[in-house]
Parts: structure tokens; C-alpha cells; sequence
């Protein structure tokens, strides 16, 4: 498949040449975001494909169709990615768009647009271990090497899409500047439908009981992981090697438990504390 070897480098990230060219991303720091435009942001493995869902069922008011018979890749496409020009929905009263770029990048083209934006995050221990995983999976990933060698470069900020420090803070920090409501994959999980009546109050979409029942069902872990439109198993296995993985993989918290030593998670407390300590942001997930 194309470009599988190729690295880009844009803003100080490194990202996987499959999905990105130069081009596609100077079309994603240039775009002209309109007010009505409703942006997920994330660092990978934070809960983006679960907020893409969740919004899918809001914007269509429990609807299930949309979510079944159309990938989420085209409900809410990659604005960097190369593919976008042609997926953005230009004609859609309301487009959906995600993106995992640094805030730096976008946030002046979002303020001044005023589109709304949906930061997601996760206990960067779980992001870890979740994006461990997935990078044996995507065959657009540099091989991960032992998941010992993946901490150490996901802690240095060497992995594709960069630091996931900088990342969190770069988009908090943006938190009273831009239209932004901040969710983690934590508060999902603990109340997804407080959840989605938060997200239905910042949209301005209102949420009948019926809609949230069937949102609460359709954004389930199991239903996600069998509808092939959220599950990425409709991606060819030369570029997703479902034999090495679900996508879908585990969907839990906390799972770091299971994965990192007493040293790595001391030498992970020490880094975080030194980066997100006096940060001053709303980090909402347990680290021990
Ligand atoms: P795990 O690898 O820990 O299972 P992203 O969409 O940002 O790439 O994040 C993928 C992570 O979100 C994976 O985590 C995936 O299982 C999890 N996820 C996706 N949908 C979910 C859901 N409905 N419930 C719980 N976790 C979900």
C-alpha cells in the first residue's frame, strides 16, 4: 500500500505518511472552519471513535442508521488526512470533523471561526498501553518493539503524533479561549448519557429520553466492537492486521495495571508530575 514507510513531519510531530502528505496538512492548518463545525480533538487512543459515535447518535437523534451503514471515517473525517477535501461534508448544516493535530496549529483559525470543540482525553498510562497495542495492529505504525521501548519513546514524545504532554496541555490550555467542552474517556465510561446530555446542552441539540436509550446502547463497548463501520475491520489487512488485535481491544480503565512494572510506572508518576504538576489543568483520572 502507499506511502506505508514514509514518515511526515509538520508542527514538530512526526505522522504516519499513509495518511499524510504536506499538502494535506497545510490544507488542515489553513482551513476556513465555520461556526456551525463541531471539531473532536484528541491525542490518539483517548476516545475518539467512541466520540465520533456518540455524536453520530446525538446528530441524528438515536437513529441508528447513519452509525451502521456509514464509516465513521466519513460521519467524521481526519482533517489532516489526505483524504478530507473529499470527505468533508461541505453541503451539512453541521460538519463533524476530527483531528488529532496540536492545538498550536489550530487554535487560531478555531477561535476565530467560533466552531465548537470537543476535547477528549484519557489517562495518558492507558493511552499508552492502548496505543502500545495499536501500533501492532496498523501497519501504517513504525514496528513498536517491546512495550518497554514504546514507553520510553511514547514518554519522550518520540512516537507518531508527538507528545502526549504537549498535546493535552496545548488543547486545556485553550480551554477559556476557545467554544470548547472537555470530556474524558474516564467520564464516559463512569456516565455516558450525563455524558451525552453535557455534550447535548454545549451542542445546543436537544436529547429526548428515547434518543439517550438508544445511544446508550449503540455507543455500548460490544456494539461498537461488532458494527463494522466503527470497528475499522473494513480497512484491507495489509494496512489493519486484525490478527494482531482489535481495534476494538479492550475498552476499559485502567488497564495499565496489567501492563507496566513497579519502575515503569514510577518513572512514568515522575515525568507526569513534572509536566502536568503545576499545570493547572483539569486532569480528571486516578495515576495510582
Ligand atoms: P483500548 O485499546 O484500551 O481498548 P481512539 O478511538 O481514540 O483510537 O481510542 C481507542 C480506544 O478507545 C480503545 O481502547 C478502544 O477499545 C476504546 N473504545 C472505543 N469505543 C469504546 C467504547 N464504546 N467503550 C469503551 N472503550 C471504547
Amino acid at each position: 500500500m502507499e506511502r506505508m514507510e514514509v514518515t511526515e513531519t509538520f508542527a514538530g510531530v512526526t505522522l504516519p505518511g499513509h495518511l499524510h502528505t504536506q499538502e494535506s496538512l497545510a490544507f488542515a492548518a489553513t482551513f476556513p472552519f465555520r461556526p456551525t463545525d463541531v471539531v473532536i480533538a484528541t491525542y490518539p487512543k483517548s476516545g475518539t471513535t467512541w466520540m465520533q459515535e456518540i455524536l453520530t447518535l446525538l446528530f441524528s437523534r438515536g437513529d441508528a442508521v447513519p452509525a451502521k451503514t456509514i464509516p465513521n471515517w466519513e460521519r467524521a473525517p481526519w482533517l489532516e488526512q489526505i483524504y478530507f477535501r473529499d470527505a468533508v461534508r461541505d453541503a451539512a448544516a453541521r460538519r463533524l470533523i476530527t483531528t488529532h493535530l496540536p492545538a498550536r496549529v489550530l487554535a487560531p483559525a478555531l477561535q476565530q471561526s467560533k466552531a465548537k470543540v470537543i476535547y477528549v482525553a484519557r489517562n495518558p498510562k492507558d493511552v499508552a498501553v492502548s496505543f502500545y497495542h495499536f501500533h501492532r495492529l496498523a501497519k501504517f505504525l513504525p514496528d513498536p518493539g517491546s512495550f518497554d521501548t514504546f514507553l520510553t519513546r511514547f514518554l519522550e514524545g518520540t512516537v507518531h503524533y508527538g507528545s502526549w504532554f504537549d498535546h493535552v496541555k496545548g488543547w486545556l490550555g485553550q480551554r477559556h479561549l476557545l467554544d470548547m467542552l472537555y470530556v474524558t474517556y474516564e467520564e464516559l465510561h463512569q456516565d455516558l448519557c450525563g455524558t451525552a446530555r453535557r455534550l447535548s446542552a454545549f451542542l445546543g441539540c436537544p436529547v429526548a429520553p428515547e434518543t439517550l436509550a438508544a445511544l446508550e446502547q449503540h455507543c455500548s463497548f460490544a456494539a461498537m466492537r461488532d458494527n463494522a463501520m466503527a470497528n475499522y475491520t473494513l480497512i484491507p489487512r495489509e494496512i489493519m492486521d486484525h490478527s494482531q488485535g482489535r481495534f476494538m481491544r479492550k475498552g476499559v480503565v485502567g488497564d495499565w495495571r496489567a501492563h507496566f512494572s513497579p519502575l515503569q510506572a514510577a518513572l512514568f508518576d515522575r515525568l507526569y508530575q513534572e509536566e502536568m504538576g503545576d499545570a493547572g489543568l483539569p486532569l480528571r483520572w486516578p495515576m495510582a
